[in-house]
């Protein structure tokens, strides 16, 4: 439908769709939980983090919890590098995040 609205091959609309993480073919979550995977993030723990934040929703990144309400996802760079690991939730900035710290964040959202 995107490719005919917009004149473009179904090829074209697909590639962009599939390169970039933000455009989906299927709903996110009501929240997404962006944690960074760059180096620096990387080098103080964002690792560590990411498996954490998977044993406790239960989802990898690109995925989203059965009940509908969060989405995880991989970012490389938030613009907080001097505060990793960084995570994005909804549209907060969060920097130096603890294993603890996301559980309360995530309890936020639930
Ligand atoms: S490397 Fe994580 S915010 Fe830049």
């Amino acid at each position: 439908m995107i490719a005919d609205v917009l004149n473009f091959s179904v090829a074209e609309v697909h590639g962009v769709v599939t390169f970039y993480r933000d455009f989906r073919r299927e709903p996110a979550g009501r929240t997404t939980l962006r944690i960074c995977q760059a180096e620096a993030c990387r080098s103080v723990g964002a690792e560590e983090l990411a498996a954490h934040a998977k044993r406790r929703t239960g989802v990898g990144f690109g995925e989203t919890t059965y009940d509908g309400k969060l989405t995880v996802d991989e970012v490389f760079c938030l613009g907080n590098c001097a505060l990793g690991p960084a995570v994005q939730v909804g549209e907060k900035l969060h920097g130096r995040v603890t294993p603890a710290r996301l559980d309360a964040l995530l309890g936020e959202v639930r």
